[in-house]
């Protein structure tokens, strides 16, 4: 956390007392001076934004949906009706009292309904068509070596509309005349513009350091992958896809590659790495080989939870074969020790009458 608190610049009401100063020496030290490992300090995410994407049917049917993620983790839901946040994890709140969740929860509910009405107000003036869908994500990130920086970008049917920071509107280069539209209009609400101002560049920053904080022990952890390998769909004749697969893993970088001894194989195909429902990542990556070249390649995957010690799965490794006939063996005897028992019982049983 020392980083992330250097990082933090005060605002004038935060200045340092001279009591504090041997205490910033000693954390500028801390950073300052070789042989610590800063780059893993923070392992995990690093920003904040929340997430509205309103659908607009008709004259009378809106539906806003509202969430909270942490990087591509998400932590807040909201509740349409009534309007409420749903925390999803005991630290949702970061270091917010109840009382300044309470307002903030508030004020979403008010700017929901208000956003919604100025919408349907104004289909016409915008020229909109129903059905449409306008998203829009606001928050603020941590910067290496800099202070935070913090935006909001809105969308229309999918397409960059406008983007709001550092106090200013700028519409997006395809949103024609519409965005122009929507940023002079912005500066006639100057109370809700400084609203935004206020929360994209005080409240944010001050939040996302607080939820790092509070769900660090989540956030920071280190689950190691399973892998395993299989063959796909067969590529064409003579050819074969071997599949790396690789799942379980936390925190989200991971290198996974088909070598051949040390080379790593040019066609590797990655595919995306797709969440699985415990907060944890798969990943599964291809590669198309002739089938008399498969033997003796390699899936090696390398994750920060693995330190130094990477997986290395070979293909048709003698290692599989062994466990195969296991699989094979171990059942077979059991059965046979099963029957042999069984027929010895019946043969004492018939010796008895
Ligand atoms: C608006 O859409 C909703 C949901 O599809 C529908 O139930 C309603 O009848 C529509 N209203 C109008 C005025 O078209």
């Amino acid at each position: 956390m020392l980083k992330l608190e250097i990082k933090y610049q005060p605002r004038e009401s935060e200045v340092l007392l001279p009591s504090e100063m041997p205490l910033l020496l000693l954390l500028l030290l801390g950073v300052i001076l070789p042989g610590g490992d800063n780059e893993d300090v923070f392992q995990g995410p690093t920003s904040f934004h929340l997430k509205q994407i309103s659908t607009f049917v008709n004259s009378t049917w809106a539906q806003n949906l509202g969430s909270g993620w942490l990087d591509d983790l998400q932590i807040h839901g909201w509740e349409s009706d009534p309007g409420t946040a749903i925390f999803l994890k005991p630290w949702s709140k970061g270091n917010f009292s109840d009382e300044e969740m309470t307002e903030l929860v508030d004020l979403f509910r008010a700017y929901f309904i208000g956003f919604t009405r100025e919408v349907q107000d104004r289909v016409n003036e915008f020229q909109l068509e129903y059905p449409f869908v306008i998203q829009v994500i606001a928050g603020c990130e941590l910067h290496s070596g800099e202070a935070i920086g913090s935006s909001l970008k809105g969308a229309l049917g999918g397409l960059d509309f406008v983007r709001i920071q550092n106090h200013s509107c700028v519409p997006a280069p395809d949103s024609g005349s519409r965005g122009q539209k929507f940023c002079a209009l912005m500066t006639q609400y100057q109370g809700i513009s400084d609203i935004i101002e206020r929360l994209l560049s005080e409240t944010c920053p001050r939040y996302l350091l607080g939820v790092l904080d509070a769900g660090k022990a989540e956030l920071q952890r280190q689950v190691k992958p399973e892998a395993w390998l299989s063959s796909g769909p067969t590529p064409g004749p003579g050819r074969l896809l071997l599949v790396c697969h690789v799942s379980g893993f936390y925190p989200k970088p991971v290198r996974v590659m088909w070598m051949r001894g040390e080379q790593e194989q040019p066609g590797t195909q990655q595919g995306d790495i797709m969440p699985n429902a415990n907060w944890t990542w798969c990943l599964r990556v291809t590669l198309n080989v002739a089938a008399g070249e498969a033997a003796g390649l390699s899936c090696r995957v390398k994750h920060s939870s693995l330190g130094d010690q990477d997986i290395i799965l070979y293909w048709g490794h003698p290692a599989s074969l062994g466990l195969i006939l296991v699989a094979v063996i171990v059942p077979f005897l059991i059965l046979s020790i099963c029957l042999a028992l069984w027929f010895w019982r019946r043969w004492s049983y018939q010796n008895i009458l």
